[in-house]
């Protein structure tokens, strides 16, 4: 995908920026945010954004995927992440992630930001774009639902665990043909 910039139901997708440190790390670094990306490294320091914002992200862009920082759209503040990524274009198949800092939970910008991303994903080549939430994990399931996925299924031991071992994932899938 090509970075733009996507405003959608009070929600900004732009490109990560310096700036953006201090919001960054304080909303990666949250408990609930760690548990559920057990990729990103604990204790998430500003060293970690400032890694994120010039290499994470642009490599994310690299490879055809997305990496866009949310921003609440009256202030442009960053509230959090939404990426596409597992790009496999012989299959014109991707995955979308998410995640939102604790000060602006509940306020519908998840749901927002993936459904305007996951638009975007299927206009420019994606035909089948994923989601996968642990089954612990009720707000991400709501935010795909909300965000126009339908469940498919479970992944069985697809997820890793932070500290070791394996979970299943529930699948939730958007066709670029679906209503
Ligand atoms: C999951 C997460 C992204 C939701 O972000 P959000 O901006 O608060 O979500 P929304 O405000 O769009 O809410 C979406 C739905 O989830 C529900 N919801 C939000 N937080 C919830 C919670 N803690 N428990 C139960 N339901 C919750 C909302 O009520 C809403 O439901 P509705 O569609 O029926 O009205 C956020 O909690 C988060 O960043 N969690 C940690 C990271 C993570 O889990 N990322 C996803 C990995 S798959």
């Amino acid at each position: 995908m090509t970075p733009e910039v996507i405003e959608a139901d009070g929600v900004r997708l732009r490109q990560f920026r310096p700036a953006d440190v201090a919001d960054l790390a304080a909303g990666c670094g949250d408990p609930v945010n760690l548990r559920f990306n057990p990729g990103m490294p604990q204790p998430y320091t500003e060293a970690d954004a400032r890694w994120w914002i010039t290499e994470g992200a642009p490599a994310a862009w690299a490879t055809g995927g997305a990496a866009y920082a949310i921003a609440d759209r009256t202030t442009d503040r960053l509230v959090g992440g939404a990426g596409i990524g597992q790009v496999v274009p012989p299959r014109r198949q991707a995955e979308v992630g998410y995640w939102v800092a604790p000060w602006a939970r509940r306020r519908g910008i998840a749901s927002a930001a993936t459904r305007a991303l996951a638009d975007a994903a299927l206009r420019h080549g994606v035909d089948r774009l994923e989601l996968m939430t642990h089954a612990e994990n009720p707000a991400s399931q709501r935010v795909a639902l909300a965000a126009g996925f339908t469940h498919e299924g479970v992944r069985r031991s697809a997820g890793q665990l932070r500290g070791g071992g394996r979970t299943d994932l529930l699948a939730w899938v958007r066709l670029a043909d679906d209503p």
